[in-house]
């Protein structure tokens, strides 16, 4: 790997895992973002790399645009692709299918026919997903590699037909794929429409906290860095072709994520002009159509064939997360604006 293409670089994850290759691991070569800078997308998150390292390089660039990815891909001799770039958040996919269908099926489309067509440069395609394409669970059981796909959301049925997709192409024209499916992913730099993000963030404002129907529907929480070091893992270490489930072993339900988060704000962050916990903002909400029940992952394939074991406990990665929240005003403020002001407007009405 000397010349790598990181898709969605500007969203969360592809921005931890850029800083994660770059500054922890022993990858010598460089990594070329390409982002379409959605209202996910913040070049801000890497600013720092763009100004200090020569190894570090973002294009503006749209998956959807076949041609111009070519291009990148020709201009910088790409030989190994880390694909992030989808649209990620399930509600913004109920209310607005379209979007994901492309971006997310048909993105992924042009970049496998872009790597087949370059085969003899392309060492890799790495396609990040997520444990949603399995569906949702009744109280017991986990997810494993072999679970049958039933996604129940557009946002994850377009992301079970991308890995579809990168399995066939790997099946049929032999091209070297990797798949991770991962759990929820919380950290720094996360877009503040997901749960974690939005509670510290509402918290700390004294804003309602939305909690959809009675907050028991359970997630597993994986802390972002733990997930990058499993897909760098994944990248060097994985056979073509396979797939790895990623997970936290972390079930948590909802409200007692939320609760812990209320409970963190008040140790530290600045009393409440009321004086009152931030447990009395949470407000049971209308819940989410056709709402997953219960994730869980089984990540033990990982843990034997390359050794992974997550880094963070969901205590110290929760305490790190919002401590994050609360020293990076400038990255929160800068993404405060237009499209997150008129998204919570549109969800939660106007005095949220
Ligand atoms: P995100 O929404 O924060 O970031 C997505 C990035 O992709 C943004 O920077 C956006 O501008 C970019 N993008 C969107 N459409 C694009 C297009 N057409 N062309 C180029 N760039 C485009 O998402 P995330 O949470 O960082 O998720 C990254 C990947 O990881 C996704 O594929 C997602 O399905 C997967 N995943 C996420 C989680 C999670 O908990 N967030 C868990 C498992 C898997
Ligand atoms: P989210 O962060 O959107 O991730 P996903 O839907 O991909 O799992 O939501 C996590 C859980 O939190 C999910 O069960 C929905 C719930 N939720 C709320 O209760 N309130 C909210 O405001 C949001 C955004 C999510």
């Amino acid at each position: 790997m000397q010349n790598m293409l990181v898709t969605g670089g500007c969203g969360f994850i592809g921005a931890n895992f850029i800083r994660y290759v770059l500054e922890k691991t022993d990858y010598r070569g460089k990594i070329i973002n390409v982002d379409s800078l959605t209202y996910a997308g913040k070049p801000l998150s890497l600013s720092d790399l763009e100004k200090n390292s020569s190894r570090y390089h973002f294009v503006k660039a749209d998956i959807r645009n076949k041609k111009s990815i070519g291009d990148i891909l020709n201009e910088f001799k790409i030989d190994t692709v880390c694909h992030f770039a989808a649209e990620s958040h399930v509600d913004r996919s109920i209310v607005n299918p379209d979007d994901f269908v492309q971006t997310n099926i048909i993105g992924t489309y042009n970049l496998l026919e872009l790597a087949r067509e370059r085969k003899d440069r392309i060492q890799l395609l790495h396609h990040v997903s997520t444990d949603e394409v399995f569906g949702s669970l009744g109280k017991t059981g986990f997810f494993v590699e072999e679970t049958p796909y039933q996604p129940n959301s557009p946002y994850s049925a377009s992301k079970a037909s991308s890995d579809h997709l990168v399995r066939a192409y790997n099946h049929t024209y032999g091209l070297p794929v990797t798949i991770s499916n991962c759990s929820n992913n919380y950290g720094p730099y996360q877009f503040p429409e997901k749960l974690i993000p939005l509670v510290i963030l509402n918290a700390l404002e004294g804003k309602p906290i939305p909690v959809y129907g009675d907050g028991t529907n359970v997630r597993d929480w994986l802390y972002v860095e733990d997930h990058c070091a499993a897909i760098w893992m994944i990248m060097n270490s994985g056979k073509s072709g396979e797939t790895y489930n990623v997970g936290g072993r972390n079930e948590m339900k909802n409200i007692d994520v939320v609760n812990m988060i209320c409970d963190l704000v008040d140790e530290l962050a600045q009393p409440l002009e009321t004086g009152s916990s931030r447990q009395n903002l949470i407000a049971f909400v209308k819940d989410r159509p056709g709402h997953d029940r219960r994730y869980a992952i089984d990540c033990s394939k990982l843990e034997r064939e390359l050794s992974w074991l997550p880094e963070e406990s969901f205590e110290t990665g929760l305490k790190k997360t919002v401590e994050w929240y609360l020293k990076n005003t400038d990255w929160t403020d800068n993404i405060r604006g237009g499209d997150y002001q008129k998204w919570i407007k549109q969800q939660y009405g106007d005095n949220s």
